[in-house]
């Protein structure tokens, strides 16, 4: 685990954006697979892409975007449904094709069709080949994707209930409180261990005591994104707020510099 934190926010999404970059180069000769988190963390990450778009340092037109979660029930074309806030906040800033973005189809209502829109989407996963570089944010309450605290490790795709402090995290994005949906399909555990990169970014105090149980406390289901600590290939990119919490700080940053010179 690359554990890098960074004075500023924008300095942080600098950060990420180069780990994102390094992972998808790896997929040289195949399109590459982007896994995308919404939510407030990656959007500088997001913006940082676009600029290195617009210096000629990134291209995605060739590269498929695989959402890590999306709302159930919420009307098709409402703005905060995570395919709506992808085609804003990612196609539209990076230049990924909208035709090349895959997000897990929360439209219907009962158990049994939402059981077969995750199969789906599982199915269209390994269809890609499986993702190159999977972008995460935390949870204020350890979440990854929406697993939230007691899912299993080793967990699929699948309808999740959301917690009411996810609920009323979100409630942000929303006009009224009662609208934020109470289910969503995410990525499992699981699933989000196959991506072959982890980059987690995270900013601000509000973070940083799920980041600190995230990264050094027990791997535990009570807090899904320990999960992190059993990839062989996460970055984790934090501000110097989020990275509060943190005993191991020292380790990290002499990490960071690298090699002595010779
Ligand atoms: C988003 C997602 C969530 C968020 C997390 C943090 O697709 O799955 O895990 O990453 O809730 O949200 P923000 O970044 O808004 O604090």
């Amino acid at each position: 685990m690359q554990v890098i934190v960074a004075p500023s926010p924008e300095a942080s999404a600098a950060d990420a954006a180069d780990a994102v970059l390094a992972g998808l180069a790896r997929a040289a000769g195949r399109d590459p697979v982007l896994g995308l988190a919404t939510g407030s963390s990656p959007l500088g990450l997001y913006r940082e892409l676009g600029r290195a778009v617009d210096a000629g340092r990134a291209d995605f037109s060739r590269t498929h975007g695989v959402a890590l979660d999306e709302y159930v029930g919420l009307p098709a074309g409402h703005p905060e449904g995570y395919r709506q806030v992808l085609l804003r906040e990612v196609c539209d800033v990076i230049g990924l094709a909208p035709d090349r973005l895959a997000v897990p189809d929360g439209s219907a209502t009962d158990e049994e069709s939402l059981e077969a829109a995750a199969a789906a989407y599982e199915a269209r996963i390994a269809g890609l080949g499986g993702v190159d570089v999977q972008i995460l944010g935390i949870g204020a309450n350890g979440h990854l994707g929406f697993n939230e605290p007691g899912s299993a490790l080793t967990s699929r795709t699948r309808v999740k209930r959301l917690s009411e402090r996810t609920r009323r995290d979100n409630a942000r994005f929303f006009t009224d409180a009662d609208d934020v949906p109470t289910h969503c399909l995410t990525q499992g555990l699981g699933t989000i261990l196959q991506a072959r990169r982890l980059v987690l970014v995270a900013t601000g105090d509000g973070k940083a005591d799920a980041v600190a149980a995230a990264l050094e406390g027990p791997l535990s289901a009570s807090v899904p994104a320990s999960v992190l600590q059993w990839h062989a290939d996460t970055v984790v990119c934090l501000d110097e707020a989020a990275a509060a919490g943190l005993r191991n700080r020292q380790y990290y940053d002499d990490s960071a510099a690298g090699l002595p010179a010779p």
